[in-house]
C-alpha cells in the first residue's frame, strides 16, 4: 500500500509503529487500523522504569533519559517481532513529542524521526495527552464527542474531545496532580513508590470516615483541582499522631483517599451538567485516563456519578489508561487518516496543552 494512496483516500489500512519515552515508561506498539477505522493492538512492549527510580522516591529525568537510550532499540525491536512484522512494513512513525520529561521525550522522537527518515515514512509528532484522549476510540470505539478525565502521575484535567485535534481544556490542577498526591502522601506514610496502588491497598483495612480532610477549590464553580492543601493536611495529621500505628496510617490512607473520591465525584457530576448544556440531548460519555484511573474508590465514585447522570462510564483496560505506545500509535493512525504528516524539523516540547491550534490536523503539503 502507498502512504500517498492512504493521505489521500484516508481510507486504506495502516500498520503504525508507536513510541513513547516522556515518562518512565519505555514502550513501543503496533498498532493496524484498517480501512473502517477499526484499530487492533497487534503488539503493545513496556518496560517500566520503576527499580531505576524507586530508591529515590520518585523519576529522576537524567536516569529516565538514559534508560530510554539504553533500552528503546529492544522494545521497538521486540515490539515488531511480537507483530510478526519487519520495519519495512511499517507505515508510518508515531512518537510522542511532548509534554513530558525533555530528555525522554528527545529519544523517543529522535529515534522516531530516524526511522521515518530510513525508511522514507511519515512521522507522526503525538501529543502524548491526545494519546490518552483517543485510547477509548482504540479499545471501545467511542465516537465524538466525549469528556475525558485525565488523572496520572503528571495530570489531572477534564479534556472535551470534539474531534481528533479539536480538544478543549475545561479544568485542571493549579498545584499536584493527583497521582502525584498519592504519591506524596505513601511518602510520607512510608509506603512506598508508586504510591497509588500502596495507599488503596493499605486504605481497604482502614476508617474512611476517622479524619476529615479539606477539599481545596470545591466550593468553587471552575471544574479545577487542588491536591497540595490536602497534602498537607494529612502530613499534618501524621504528624500530630506520630509515632504512628499500622491503625493510624490504614485510617489516613483511607480518609485521604475517601476525599479524593467526594472532590472527583463533585468535579465529574459539574462536568457532565456542563456537557448537557453543550450538547442537549446527545449521550454524555466520560472516559477514563490515566495510572489512577486504576483505583476503585475513585473508578466506584465515578460510576456513580455517571449512572445518576445517565452517561457512560468508559474505562479501557489499565495496561491501555497508563503510558504505552498503543495509544501514540492510535493516535498517529488516527492523524495519518486525516493526512498529518509532520515534519522531520518538529520540536520537542516539555510543555505542551491539548487545545493549542497547533493539535488542529493540517494535512502536510510536503
Ligand atoms: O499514567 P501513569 O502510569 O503515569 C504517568 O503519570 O504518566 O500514572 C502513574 C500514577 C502514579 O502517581 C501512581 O501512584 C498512580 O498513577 N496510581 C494510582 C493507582 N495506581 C497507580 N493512584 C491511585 N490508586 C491506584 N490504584
Ligand atoms: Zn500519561
Amino acid at each position: 500500500m502507498g502512504v500517498d494512496q492512504f493521505a489521500v483516500t484516508g481510507q486504506a489500512q495502516a500498520v503504525i509503529l508507536g513510541i513513547e519515552t516522556s515518562c518512565d515508561e519505555t514502550a513501543a506498539a503496533i498498532v493496524v487500523r484498517d480501512q473502517s477505522g477499526h484499530g487492533t493492538i497487534r503488539s503493545n512492549v513496556v518496560r517500566s522504569q520503576l527499580d531505576e527510580h524507586a530508591a529515590f522516591g520518585g523519576v529522576v529525568p537524567e536516569l529516565a533519559a538514559r534508560a530510554h537510550v539504553e533500552w528503546l532499540d529492544h522494545i521497538i525491536a521486540q515490539a515488531l517481532d511480537e507483530a510478526g512484522l519487519r520495519l519495512d512494513e511499517v507505515d508510518a512513525i508515531a512518537a510522542t513529542a511532548g509534554p513530558g520529561l525533555i530528555g525522554g521525550v528527545l529519544v523517543g522522537l529522535t529515534t522516531g524521526k530516524a526511522l521515518a527518515a530510513a525508511l522514507g515514512k511519515p512521522l507522526l509528532a503525538i501529543n502524548h495527552l491526545e494519546g490518552h484522549a483517543l485510547t477509548a476510540r482504540l479499545t471501545n470505539g467511542v465516537e465524538f464527542p466525549y469528556l475525558m478525565l485525565l488523572v496520572s502521575g503528571g495530570h489531572s484535567q477534564f479534556v472535551l474531545v470534539r474531534g481528533v485535534g479539536d480538544y478543549q481544556r475545561w479544568g485542571g490542577t493549579i498545584d499536584d496532580a493527583l497521582g502525584e498526591a498519592f504519591d506524596k502522601v505513601a511518602k510520607l506514610l512510608s509506603l512506598g513508590h508508586p504510591g497509588g496502588p500502596a495507599v488503596e491497598r493499605i486504605a481497604r483495612s482502614g476508617d474512611a470516615l476517622r479524619f476529615k480532610f479539606p477539599k481545596p477549590l470545591l466550593r468553587e464553580e471552575r471544574l479545577d483541582f487542588s491536591f497540595s492543601g490536602l497534602k498537607t493536611a494529612v502530613r499534618l495529621q501524621a504528624e500530630a499522631l506520630a509515632p504512628l500505628s499500622d491503625r493510624d496510617v490504614a485510617d489516613i490512607a483511607a480518609s485521604f483517599q475517601e476525599t479524593v473520591a467526594k472532590i472527583i465525584e463533585t468535579r465529574a457530576r459539574q462536568a457532565l451538567e456542563q456537557f448537557e448544556r453543550l450538547f442537549p440531548g446527545q449521550p454524555k460519555r466520560l472516559v477514563v485516563a490515566g495510572g489512577v484511573a486504576a483505583n476503585r474508590r475513585i473508578g466506584d465514585a465515578l460510576d456513580t456519578v455517571c449512572r445518576l447522570a445517565g452517561a457512560q462510564l468508559i474505562v479501557p483496560p489499565i495496561a491501555l489508561c497508563t503510558d504505552n505506545g498503543a495509544m501514540i500509535a492510535w493516535a498517529g493512525a488516527e492523524r495519518l487518516a486525516l493526512g498529518a504528516d509532520d515534519s522531520l524539523a518538529v520540536a520537542a516540547r516539555p510543555r505542551w496543552p491539548l487545545d493549542t491550534p497547533d493539535m488542529v490536523v493540517t494535512p502536510d503539503a510536503a
